[in-house]
């Protein structure tokens, strides 16, 4: 049934992405058909997320000499684009060497569904079975088996600040509590900021109403939601749509058109204060040569770490298994994580890497990610299946609109139903 739906959606979805959605990769997907080429089906196309992908292709190329790497990657924030172009690839037979794939419930889909091969022999052979943390194992493993390897950890609950911004409203330290928060959001107002919070399209929205999800049930009623135990029509959830209806009205009208980049450019110009945005965002400031911006965790998640993590998968039916063998080894090994994640933002999913050389965010992230309350997230794919990801993007698409809280709430609890766990 989850096969079909999302296949069905991918074919409808394949020729218009095809005819409107620029690709901005040096090669164009599929291109990759010599015999020495690996195509390395990504949405890493700009700024700190090429860097990311440009520091790891810089080890293959020095670890995997006997092959070509083919930059396959499809624009658009969290896979927006690229997952749909992926879905009809994997559909007509037609799949890259390789894809970055979300470890959790969305790399789940591509094993149910028969799409990826089995790496435990390689797991052995290349030393990486207690390479990394063991929970992290276990969200790529189904039934025993393990189907891929991850590059990195990503926190997704961060806020981040312009500090001019900031200043000139008369704030200095970020806010650790939710009231504090919507406090500093009028200050901002009343100091003629006409955008506190920036804000981008669908999963950005997921994003925001997450972090916000966080701070009003605390982590453990979070996790509920996700892993079928969780309430999604119960009175604390009514309140907390509430809360998200009004920090809406703090962020730009436009959002619906916006990727993350357009609304952390918002934040670069000095039109907004704020951003909740993952950690790629630290990357890209870097990349786009702007300093002046502070970081926090999402004001009342306190020491929630929010996770998630880029994976990369050996398709069944690649045409070149043994270039994407090396391309798995470099993305596991010791130097290919410290190359990516120093650029992209994220941690090393390894637990060896030397934290020297790490710019200051990724090792103020380290550290906590060592001590902190793990949640998953959905929009990233650690949290749930793409399915279910798609309809909560639909009811908080609406809800942008309409601002009809018993409508999304109603969304929300009839998606859980459907898509989540129960539903298995
Ligand atoms: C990916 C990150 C990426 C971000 C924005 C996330 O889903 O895991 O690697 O930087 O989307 O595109």
């Amino acid at each position: 049934m989850r096969l079909s739906r999302r296949m069905a959606v991918a074919a409808v979805a394949f020729g218009t992405l095809m005819a409107t959605v620029a690709c901005t990769s040096t090669d164009e997907p599929g291109t990759g058909t010599g015999a020495k080429d690996v195509e390395v089906f990504t949405w890493w196309a700009d700024g700190g997320e090429k860097a990311g992908l440009d520091g790891l292709v810089a080890v293959f190329g020095t670890d995997c000499k006997d092959f070509k790497f083919v930059n396959g990657a499809v624009a658009g924030g969290a896979g927006s684009n690229a997952k749909q172009v992926l879905a009809s690839r994997l559909q007509q037979g037609t799949p890259p060497d390789t894809f970055q794939a979300h470890a959790g419930a969305e790399l789940s889909d591509y094993i149910n569904d028969d799409q990826v091969e089995d790496l435990s022999a390689q797991y052995g052979e290349w030393g990486l079975t207690n390479a990394f943390p063991k929970g992290l194992i276990d969200n790529l493993t189904v039934a025993g088996k393990i189907y891929s390897v991850p590059a990195n950890i990503h926190r997704a609950n961060v806020l981040w600040g312009n500090k001019t911004v900031l200043a000139k409203a008369g704030i200095t330290k970020d806010a650790t509590t939710l009231d504090g928060f919507f406090a500093d959001l009028d200050k901002l107002k009343a100091a003629g900021v006409a955008t506190p919070l920036a804000l981008g399209k669908d999963w950005t929205q997921q994003m925001l109403f997450e972090a916000l999800l966080i701070s009003k049930l605390g982590p453990e009623k979070f996790n509920a939601l996700w892993n079928g135990t969780g309430d999604w029509t119960g009175t604390d959830l009514t309140a907390a749509i509430n809360d998200y209806k009004k920090l809406l009205t703090y962020t730009n009208k436009d959002r619906d058109t916006f990727d993350w980049t357009d609304a952390e450019k918002m934040l670069m110009d000095g039109k907004a204060a704020y951003q909740l945005m993952g950690d790629w965002e630290a990357a890209d400031l870097d990349a786009k040569g702007f300093k002046d911006y502070s970081y926090s965790v999402f004001p009342g998640n306190g020491n929630v770490f929010q996770w998630l993590a880029d994976s990369f998968v050996l398709p069944k039916g690649a045409k070149n298994p043994d270039g994407t063998k090396c391309w798995l080894k470099t993305v596991g090994s010791a130097a290919g994580q410290a190359e990516f994640n120093k650029k992209k933002g994220s941690i090393p999913a390894r637990t060896d890497v030397p934290a020297d050389g790490f710019p200051a965010y990724q090792q103020a992230a380290m550290n906590d990610w060592k001590t902190a309350t793990q949640v998953p997230s959905c929009p990233h794919g650690s949290a749930c299946a793409q399915t279910w990801q798609g309809a909560v993007g639909s009811a908080q698409g609406k809800f942008s609109t309409d601002g009809d809280v018993a409508a999304l709430q109603a969304a929300l609890a009839s998606a859980a139903a459907e898509f989540g766990p129960k539903a298995k």
